[in-house]
């Protein structure tokens, strides 16, 4: 007798081809218009579903997964960051979770290098300024930005992203700082020639640009506060590749206006996709739409492992990426 195939239920539409295997290896309900589902079509998915695949914008908090039907056993999430999902409630319920690490480092560790040379040396601005016709031509001192060479870098979260940003930073001579929950290996911070900062604020006060680069937990919300804004320098910037909600976004906001703050560069927002008005009018902010990790290898890469977890965990087996809350 042939084994029922699991029900896996897909919130977002994905590659072509991690679709395609996902309907070979499974009974697969595929999103092929992409729609962003309601509360109410995520509820009906959990219920229904023996493994649900979300993604950075499916909610699946505690009053979704009060509606979670006796079969779903696992979730797992397509994207590394699973603050989307209540894993103390998944966890009550039984539900193992799991998600994509690794094969998004090297792409955000780019997107996050790159954040720091646009907001440095003003990408964007100029490119505006050819796009709207108003390059007159070149001048001494026109469209001037900063040297990164030889300035500060401090990593907030130095996890694997944060490792891959410091390996690059060090190419574009920039000092490597950071302060972690936990202070990395010591072969590890000789490979990198990162200086550990046990005191976040100290470290911010002193650095020329900052970089979140740690997971959006409980503990690291509005991590940089109106309070430890104020701690960096007026000449410093703020780059965000990690999650909106580690930044005071309205108090970055001021002070990106009031030039207590030179420049940011943002590629998740608080409210995402909300952005506000006000932040929009700054020059002197990049902003991306949640780019981190889009590249076509990433998105595959990201597809095989949520295939992987899922097979190992239908196969029986602890799957490669379980998701365990205390190591977060
Ligand atoms: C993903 C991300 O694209 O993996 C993450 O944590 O932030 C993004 O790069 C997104 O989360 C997919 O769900």
């Amino acid at each position: 007798m042939t084994k029922k195939k699991p029900l896996v239920v897909v919130t977002r539409k994905l590659p072509e081809a991690i679709e395609t295997r996902m309907m070979e290896l499974f009974d697969a309900r595929l999103n092929i218009d992409d729609a962003i589902m309601s509360k109410q079509e995520l509820i009906d998915a959990v219920k229904q579903a023996d493994v649900l695949v979300p993604t950075v914008t499916d909610k699946i908090d505690a009053a979704v997964l009060a509606h979670a039907g006796p079969n779903l056993r696992l979730i797992a999430n397509f994207g590394t960051g699973i603050d989307h999902v209540d894993l103390q409630t998944a966890r009550s319920r039984g539900i193992t979770v799991t998600n994509t690490p690794d094969v998004l480092t090297e792409d955000t560790a780019d997107m996050t290098m790159a954040l720091i040379l646009s907001v440095s040396r003003r990408l964007a601005e100029g490119e505006r300024v050819i796009r709207k016709g108003d390059w007159a031509g070149w001048g001494p001192t026109l469209m001037l930005g900063h040297r990164i060479w030889g300035k500060r870098l401090g990593i907030v979260g130095m996890g694997r992203i944060g490792r891959a940003l410091a390996r690059r930073a060090k190419g574009f001579g920039l000092s490597v700082h950071y302060h972690n929950r936990r202070r990395v290996h010591p072969d590890t911070e000789e490979e990198l020639d990162a200086t550990y900062w046990e005191s976040l604020d100290q470290m911010l006060a002193h650095v020329d640009i900052v970089s979140v680069n740690c997971p959006h937990t409980p503990a690291t919300y509005h991590l940089l506060s109106a309070r430890r804004l104020k701690l960096m320098q007026p000449h410093a910037i703020l780059v965000n590749t990690a999650r909106g909600e580690i930044v005071d976004e309205p108090a970055l906001t001021r002070m990106l206006s009031d030039g207590e703050i030179a420049g940011a560069g943002l590629d998740v927002f608080e409210h995402e996709p909300a952005v506000s008005p006000k932040l929009l009018e700054l020059q002197n902010a990049v902003l991306l739409p949640h780019m981190g990790s889009a590249t076509i290898e990433g998105r595959v890469d990201m597809g095989e492992k949520v295939l992987i977890n899922i097979k190992t965990f239908v196969d029986g087996h602890t799957p490669p990426d379980r998701v365990i809350e205390g190591l977060l």
